[in-house]
């Protein structure tokens, strides 16, 4: 007990804990929910024997991560005894996947709320703290969270996420988001810019613009952008898309360092380049999903682009942002993906030569397209060998990239402490590459002229020029 704190003062005040799964999108949706959640008169706790509410905010991508908040969740067992009162709530993608279903699986959880419905949480809590379960999985066609100030939550200070758009109209065959994460919805580009003033006042000095499909952002005055088409002249004039968008941000905070993601090929415009080039507060790297090298799968995952037009977009990068960093997503062992496909897959990699990569064995999604269409037919033997086979040759990629900067110097922003060793910091370089450096006199939240001296496939190590 605090000192001088009369001891119903500290019972007054709840507490929760917030643990968040998936992508970056799920964690900033967190700072959404904290900030809410904080309204309501909790505190948040960084230590789960104290919380009141213990709130998952998870993902359902493949099957390996809503195993885990199951798992996650049986853990909390044990503080349900110990604590009587304890609530539990689930957030995001498997709330809004599972539904109610889920107060039946898992008998432990009071509370399930959807990506749309966070707005909901308090008169939700409401319920629950009488007793009662509560759910609410309704997806918007508008909701944005654009009056909400998120609370960084374990912030370093230094980077933060701004969500630009919410949900996802692409429906590649495989992929549960549209489903969970409802309809795509642009954001007001005055509240954008406020969030940004905001952590740009409070000495902020990179933000990630986020949204599942970054490159398609436009505003107009609200609503669907298949109704763009219908819009007069005006409207269309005055509308801002991602190009747009980037140099209002590149403008307006000439200091800050700029990001996003994620970017889908057919959506990433010439503009789009252009403008990263003009800016140099706008990082130069890319994260480009591809996902597979060969059309045939292209063509069934409904991905909107032949290998061939994301190699041409790849030669424009390339082209206009000679030292751009690029990225990938890829899945391997898609249904009916043979041997020839995956060679494709791998000669495609060896094309581009990324930066770094995210692999993933296909994993068959309920209520997917792909699930409903398609036989999960290839054998996870084969998906585990392809996936090791493209993981090895994304390192050996990584180690050639990373190669290319020994020498060289970069600007590094400070982010943290070494994982490795408390006498160096570690920060990015523009193009996204992980640099560590002895401390010096330099703090979190500077930028730094870092010269390489060696590297991994992960990481450049090297001294900072700026003494
Ligand atoms: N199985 C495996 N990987 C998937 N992804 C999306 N859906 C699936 C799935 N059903 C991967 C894609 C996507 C990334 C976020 O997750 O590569 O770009
Ligand atoms: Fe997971 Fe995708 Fe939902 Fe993000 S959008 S939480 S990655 S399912």
């Amino acid at each position: 007990m605090g000192i001088g704190l009369k001891s119903n003062e500290n019972k007054v005040s709840k507490k929760f804990y917030i643990e968040s799964y998936g992508c970056q999108m799920n964690f900033a949706d967190s700072e959404v929910v904290a900030s809410i959640v904080s309204k309501e008169g909790y505190n948040s706790t960084n230590n789960l024997n104290d919380a009141d509410l213990i709130l998952l905010n998870t993902c359902s991508i493949r099957e390996k991560a809503e195993l885990t908040v199951r798992k996650r969740l049986e853990s909390f067992n044990k503080l349900k005894r110990k604590n009587k009162n304890l609530k539990v709530g689930v957030l995001g993608c498997m709330a809004e996947r599972l539904k109610s279903k889920f107060l039946d699986e898992e008998k432990i959880v009071d509370l399930v709320v959807g990506p749309d419905a966070y707005k909901d949480i308090p008169n939700l809590l409401e319920e629950i703290n009488e007793g009662r379960n509560a759910v609410n999985v309704i997806l918007s066609k508008e909701e944005t969270y654009g009056d909400i100030s998120p609370v960084r939550l374990s912030s370093n200070g230094v980077t933060a996420f701004v969500s630009i758009t919410r949900g996802c109209d692409n429906m590649c065959t495989f992929c549960v988001v549209p489903f969970t994460r409802g309809r795509e919805r642009s954001r007001d580009p005055k509240s954008i810019l406020n969030e940004i003033k905001d952590l740009n006042n409070s000495n902020y000095k990179e933000i990630t613009l986020l949204g599942q499909n970054v490159d398609s952002y436009l505003w107009y005055g609200g609503g669907l952008k298949k109704d763009f088409k219908n819009a007069d002249e005006f409207v269309k004039k005055t509308s801002v898309n991602f190009s747009k968008l980037l140099k209002l941000v590149a403008e307006a905070f000439p200091k800050l360092r700029i990001r996003f993601s994620t970017s889908n090929p057919q959506d990433m415009s010439l503009d789009v380049i252009k403008t990263m080039a003009n800016y140099d507060n706008i990082c130069n790297y890319i994260h480009l999903p591809v996902q597979s090298g060969s059309d045939s799968i292209l063509k069934a995952m409904n991905r909107q682009h032949t290998r061939e037009e994301y190699l041409t977009l790849i030669k424009n990068i390339k082209d206009i942002i000679p030292n751009c960093g690029i990225s990938h997503d890829m899945i391997t062992g898609f249904p009916n993906e043979s041997d020839m496909d995956h060679k494709q897959t791998l000669s495609l990699m060896k094309e581009v030569q990324y930066d770094f990569g995210y692999m993933f064995k296909y994993s068959e999604r309920p209520g997917t397209f792909a699930a409903k269409k398609f036989e999960d037919n290839v054998k996870e033997s084969v998906k585990k060998i392809r996936l090791q086979e493209i993981i090895d040759l994304q390192q050996t990629h990584s180690h050639y990239r990373t190669r290319q900067y020994v020498g060289k110097i970069v600007e590094v922003l400070i982010e943290k402490e070494s994982k490795k060793s408390n006498l160096h910091w570690a920060g990015r370089n523009e193009q996204n590459t992980m640099v560590v450096f002895p401390k010096q006199s330099h703090n979190i939240g500077d930028f730094v002229k870092v010269k390489v001296l060696e590297c991994t496939s992960a990481t450049l190590i090297g001294v900072s020029q700026d003494l």
